[in-house]
């Protein structure tokens, strides 16, 4: 059972902050878990560069005022890093203690970070023992992040009030969201569609294979849908209601090619993804591939993908799994929960 009464998770985007605040429900197992809130607000202009958090105290206060018109009553808060400020390797390694382990460790970070090591953060998980038969080996993930970069995330939170107890990476949360215990065989593979970066994810039950982040997100397809509807420079939201409202009825001439075009890129990214796992792990397709993020949220967004990969892509909604939506709220948000959500997760499982 756990011993808190739950945590928050708190994803702060380059374009949104969200938060979800979980509690055990109290069943011995510990296994399940209820949703107390989903809520969010935009991130302040300019509170956030390439994954860092540029204006501390503007995201404190954005965030202290989410939480409090959230009703979030949880101290206890988990947030993360992005993949941009993030190294995430998997290293296959003798099955060797924890110690050598750090130490393997501390050496791919020195062989691939450009700072000193004595600037990084660095952690391992253990991703599971190889399965090419080479017995005694371990695949070892190797997460990495500049010590200043997670201080103002860690400041970002205590400003608003909070006690981080964890720090991670977004695409473990991800992960944690669109696959809650699923089985090792079962293999899902996730478009986290952000703002300004894309994650493109393939785990085996909980477990990552692939992590990627790609520097393409809802931004720049906005910006095409905008060019094509004739309306540069309109407000993000104005483009949304014009986006929802094209989709719903009157078609405008090549503005789904637009889109398309402009998601062509990431879809070339995202086959390669899936090449490369099919390659190194299984010659299989993954059994479900699903879009989360704000861009999940995109008219059609799910049939540009499908028709793309030629595979089904459905929306991914961490919510049912981990107790179904809170009652406030649009019901339809979920995908673009699924950072705050898995890091929610984490935080109820964290001691
Ligand atoms: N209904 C909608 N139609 C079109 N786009 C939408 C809609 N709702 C959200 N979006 C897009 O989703 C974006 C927000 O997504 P998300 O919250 O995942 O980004 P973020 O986490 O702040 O960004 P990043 O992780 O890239 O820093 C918005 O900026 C907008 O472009
Ligand atoms: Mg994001």
């Amino acid at each position: 059972m756990a011993r808190h009464n739950g945590a928050v998770g708190v994803d702060i985007g380059s374009a949104a902050i969200k938060v979800v605040e979980l509690s055990g429900d109290g069943r011995a197992d510990g296994g399940g878990t209820v949703v107390r809130a989903a809520a969010s607000a935009p991130t302040p202009p300019g509170a956030i560069e390439e994954g860092r958090i540029a204006d501390v105290a503007a995201v404190g206060r954005a965030l202290r005022d989410l939480v409090q018109g959230a009703g979030i009553k949880t101290r206890r808060a988990v947030a993360a890093v992005n993949g941009q400020v993030a190294l995430m390797r998997e290293v296959r390694m003798p099955q060797v203690s924890r110690d050598e382990i750090r130490q393997a460790a501390r050496f791919e970070v020195e062989r691939y970070l450009p700072y000193p090591i004595a600037e990084v953060t660095f952690d391992t998980v253990v991703v599971g023992e190889n399965r090419e038969g080479e017995s005694g080996k371990v695949d070892v993930l190797v997460v990495a992040a500049r010590t200043d970069v997670l201080r103002q995330h860690a400041a970002a939170l205590q400003a608003a009030g909070l006690e981080p107890v964890v720090l991670e990476v977004e695409p473990l949360a991800v992960v944690r969201a669109v696959s809650p215990r699923a089985a090792s065989e079962h293999v899902t593979a996730c478009i986290h569609l952000g703002s300004s970066v894309t994650m493109i994810l393939v785990a085996e039950g909980e477990v990552p294979r692939v992590i990627r982040t790609v520097a393409f997100g809802t931004a720049q397809l906005l910006e095409a849908a905008a060019s094509r509807l004739g309306a540069t420079g309109e407000a993000p939201e104005v483009l949304q209601a014009r986006l929802a409202a094209v989709s719903a009825g009157d078609d405008v001439p090549g503005l789904r090619e637009a889109i398309d075009d402009s998601l062509s890129s990431l879809v070339t990214e995202i086959r390669r993804s899936l090449e490369y796992y099919g390659g190194r792990y299984r010659a299989a397709v993954p059994d479900r591939v699903v879009v989360t993020g704000g861009g999940a949220a995109l008219p059609g967004i799910t049939a540009s993908l499908t028709s793309a990969l030629d595979m089904p892509v459905e929306l991914g909604d961490p919510f049912p799994a981990l107790g179904g939506f809170p009652q406030t709220g649009a019901a339809d948000a979920g995908p673009a929960y699924a950072v705050a959500a898995g890091l929610a997760r984490r935080g109820v499982d964290e001691p």
